[in-house]
C-alpha cells in the first residue's frame, strides 16, 4: 500500500513537472525574457557619457518653458515609470487627453505612444517638449537653455565627440534616449521563462496557462508582452465611451485610413499592477476589471472573478525590479539661462 501510494505520488510529481515543461515550451515560443544587458538603438550607440547626460535631461524641468515639467514628472522611477493619473497635467495645469504609459521598458515596444506615431525614444523625446499640453516648450528656446550653461556645453562635448556645436535638440532627444534604455525591469516572470520553477506562483501559473489558451498572447507577446501590433479596441464588442471616448481614434490620427479607427498598439504589460489607472483614456482604476474589459472586447469572453483574478496573479510576475537610480545633480543656470514663462 505504501508503495503505491509512493508511486502515484512520484507520478504526480512527474505529471507536475511534464505540465511545467509544457507550459514553459508554450510560453518561451510565444514571450522573450528581458535582455541582460542594455539593448542597442539605431542610429544612436549607447555611451556611459549619454546616460549620465541624459539622466540630468530627463530629471530637468528646464526643459518645459515654465521651468515647472521634467519628463519625470509624467514619468515617475518610483512609481512605476508613470503619473498615475487618468490624464496627465502638464504646461499651464492644462490636463492631456490621454493616459501616460510608463517609460520603462519602453526601449522595447516596436514603436512609441498608444497609437504608435514615434517609430523610436529619440523620435518620442522630442515630442512632449513641444506638446502645449506637456512641456509647451520650442527647440530653439532649448537649445539657448542648453547652451547658457557651460556644465550642460561641456557634457554635450563629451557625449558626442567631434561634432560641431553638439549642444542642440537631437543630441538632447539622443541622450534621453541612451538613458532610457537602461531603464529595464527583470520580473519573476523573466526567471520562471529562464528556467526557475519556483519564480511563479501557482495561480500566477494558472493565470498564464488561461492567458496563453484565451488568447491575450495572441495580441500580448514578445519580451513586453505587447508594445507591438495594432488592434481595433472593441475589436469583437466596442467598449462604451466612458472607457472608449468616442473623440480619440488612435491610430487613424496616424495613417488617416477608416480601418485604423479606435486601433492602439497592443499594450505593453511588463508593470502593469504599478501603472493604474487603465486604457488610453485611463478610466479604468482596477487591474481585474480592465482584464474582464479585455477578455470581452477583443475575445467576447465573459472571465469569471475566479480566472479574472489568475490571470491578474500572472500579470503581477511581470512587476520587476526597479533599476537603481542616483538623483543626478543639474548644471547651475546662468544670468542668460532663458526666464521660466507660464
Ligand atoms: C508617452 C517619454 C515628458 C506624458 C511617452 C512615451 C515615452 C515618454 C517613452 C511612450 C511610452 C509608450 O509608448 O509605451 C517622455 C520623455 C519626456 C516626457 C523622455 C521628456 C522629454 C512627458 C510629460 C508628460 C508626459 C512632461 C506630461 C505632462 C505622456 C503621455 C504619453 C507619453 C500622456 C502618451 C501620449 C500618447 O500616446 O499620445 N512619454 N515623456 N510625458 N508621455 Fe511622456
Ligand atoms: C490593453 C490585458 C487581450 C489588444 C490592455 C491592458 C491590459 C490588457 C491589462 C491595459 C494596459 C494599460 O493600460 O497599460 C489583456 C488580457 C487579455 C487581452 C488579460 C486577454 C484576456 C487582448 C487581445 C488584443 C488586445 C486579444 C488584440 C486583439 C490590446 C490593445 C490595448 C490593450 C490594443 C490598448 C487599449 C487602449 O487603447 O487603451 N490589455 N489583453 N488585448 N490590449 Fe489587451
Amino acid at each position: 500500500m505504501r508503495s503505491l501510494t509512493i508511486l502515484l505520488l512520484a507520478s504526480t510529481a512527474l505529471a507536475t513537472s511534464a505540465a511545467a515543461d509544457d507550459l514553459r515550451d508554450y510560453a518561451t515560443d510565444m514571450f522573450q525574457p528581458l535582455p541582460s544587458t542594455i539593448p542597442a538603438v539605431a542610429d544612436n550607440p549607447v555611451t556611459d557619457e549619454k546616460i549620465e547626460l541624459g539622466k540630468m535631461l530627463f530629471f530637468d524641468p528646464r526643459v518645459s518653458l515654465s521651468g515647472v515639467f521634467s519628463c519625470y514628472s509624467c514619468h515617475n522611477l518610483t512609481t512605476g515609470g508613470d503619473d498615475n493619473l487618468e490624464t496627465s497635467v502638464g504646461h499651464g495645469w492644462q490636463k492631456g487627453p490621454r493616459n501616460a504609459p510608463t517609460v520603462l521598458n519602453a526601449v522595447l515596444n516596436e514603436a512609441q505612444f498608444w497609437d504608435g506615431r514615434a517609430e523610436d525614444l529619440k523620435a518620442q523625446a522630442k515630442g512632449p517638449v513641444q506638446a502645449g499640453v506637456e512641456m509647451a516648450n520650442t527647440p530653439e528656446n532649448v537649445e539657448v537653455m542648453l547652451n547658457s550653461m557651460p556644465q550642460y556645453v561641456s557634457l554635450f562635448e563629451t557625449a558626442f565627440p567631434g561634432e560641431d556645436a553638439p549642444t542642440n535638440f537631437d543630441n538632447m532627444a539622443k541622450a534621453i534616449e541612451a538613458f532610457e534604455a537602461t531603464l529595464l525591469t527583470p520580473a519573476p516572470f523573466d526567471s520562471w521563462l529562464n528556467g526557475d520553477d519556483t519564480a511563479l506562483t501557482a495561480k500566477a501559473r494558472e493565470g498564464l496557462g488561461l492567458f496563453l489558451d484565451l488568447g491575450c498572447v495572441s495580441c500580448h507577446s514578445g519580451v513586453n508582452v505587447g508594445g507591438h501590433g495594432y488592434y481595433p479596441f472593441g475589436l469583437i464588442e466596442k467598449p462604451g465611451a466612458d472607457v472608449l471616448p468616442e473623440g480619440d481614434k488612435g491610430r487613424f490620427a496616424v495613417t488617416e485610413t477608416v480601418d485604423d479607427e479606435y486601433v492602439f498598439r497592443a499594450a505593453p504589460l511588463r508593470n502593469v499592477s504599478l501603472t493604474a489607472p487603465y486604457f488610453h483614456s485611463g478610466k479604468v482604476w482596477d487591474l481585474k476589471v480592465a482584464v474582464q474589459i479585455m477578455a470581452e472586447s477583443q475575445l467576447g469572453e465573459e472571465l469569471s472573478d475566479e480566472d479574472a483574478t489568475s490571470i491578474v496573479a500572472f500579470l503581477d510576475s511581470l512587476t520587476g525590479e526597479m533599476p537603481e537610480i542616483t538623483l543626478p545633480v543639474l548644471p547651475a543656470e546662468t544670468a542668460d539661462t532663458p526666464r521660466p514663462k507660464q
